[in-house]
């Protein structure tokens, strides 16, 4: 197994199901050893999957074993600050280095806003908001500190945001919410930790899995091709190349991916502007918006709208 991953070492969180199985398997065969998280939780987050006695993570790891392929399973919940210090921790103990995180984990409590309940609200916040934030801080803390120690790594962080994160979505509002943070958090780490050798992008991927399959339930290969465009396996090639050292420069910025199609988000910016020199009044602001709003771009529907 070998790729333009190889040697290197990745942490992939939610890697038991789904996109995020799929970049595990991925990194495995570009030749990098992959520490598979994931917790095992239903799709709303509770509960352990009693599907098998062995847990999602662990089946992942047996898959790349079988394949030639080197894994350890790790079942720690990545916005615990212990555990997330912890999943860290098993990349360096297990394999002697950590080159990349992929930030994938989660889960969804679907509500609208008028509905939505205090714990929901939490635990979509907790789960990819904390979750990111919490292995990234304690990754980034181990990296600065072999920078210092004059072994400035090449590192890479992949987070997941959403479409939803990007243009809002109907009824996901914890979701969209957590998502937005997701996509401020990659500007922000970028910034912070180019310095250090590290860089952080983020995706937003579109794939039929269990969270999606509701919305993409049909088979959607195409039947000239076979090319199945909602395959979770569709999103792992970037994300792949995101972890690489070919990806060097490339940092602070969110891909969409879905299918073959790849593409760079263009998200907030400094827009049209009136500058008065002075203190407005409320009252003669209503024409100085509405000319505004006349020079600046529509923004794009929420899903759902
Ligand atoms: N499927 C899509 O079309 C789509 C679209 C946009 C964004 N996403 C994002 O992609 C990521 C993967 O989603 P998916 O569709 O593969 O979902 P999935 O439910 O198939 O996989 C998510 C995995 O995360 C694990 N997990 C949940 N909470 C955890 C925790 N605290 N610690 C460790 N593991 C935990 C679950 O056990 C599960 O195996 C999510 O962040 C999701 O929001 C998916």
């Amino acid at each position: 197994m070998t790729g333009i991953v190889d040697g290197r070492v990745a942490v992939v969180t939610g890697a038991g199901r789904g996109i995020g199985r799929a970049h595990a398997l991925a990194f495995a065969t570009g030749g990098a050893a992959v520490v598979v998280n994931d917790i095992g939780v239903g799709l709303d987050g509770s509960g352990r999957d009693a599907t098998s006695a062995k847990g999602p993570a662990q089946q992942v790891v047996d898959e790349i074993v079988a394949a030639g392929g080197r894994a350890v399973a790790n079942t720690d919940d990545v916005a615990d600050w212990a555990g997330a210090r912890s999943l860290i921790d098993c990349a360096v103990d297990t394999f002697g280095r950590l080159d990349v995180l992929v930030n994938n984990a989660g889960f969804l409590r679907d509500r609208m806003l008028f509905t939505m309940g205090e714990a929901e609200w939490d635990a979509v916040i907790r789960v990819h908001l904390k979750g990111h934030f919490a292995p990234l801080r304690h990754a980034a803390e181990h990296w600065r500190a072999e920078a210092k120690a004059g072994r400035t790594p090449d590192a890479r962080v992949i987070n997941t945001s959403s479409g939803a994160g990007l243009l809002g979505s109907i009824g996901q509002g914890n979701y969209a919410a957590a998502k937005a943070g997701i996509a401020a958090l990659t500007v922000n780490a970028a910034a912070e930790l180019s310095r250090y050798g590290v860089t952080v992008n983020a995706i937003a991927p579109a794939a039929r899995t269990r969270m999606t399959e509701a919305t993409f339930a049909d088979d959607m290969a195409a039947p000239a091709t076979g090319f199945d465009a909602m395959a979770p396996e569709n999103v792992a090639p970037l994300v792949v190349w995101l972890g690489s050292a070919e990806s060097a420069g490339v940092t602070g910025r969110v891909f969409e991916v879905d299918g073959g199609r790849v593409s760079v988000a263009q998200g907030w910016r400094h827009g049209p502007v009136r500058d008065k020199g002075a203190r407005w009044d409320p009252a003669e602001l209503g024409p100085v918006v509405r000319e505004l709003l006349a020079e600046a771009p529509a923004p794009e529907p929420v899903y759902g709208a």
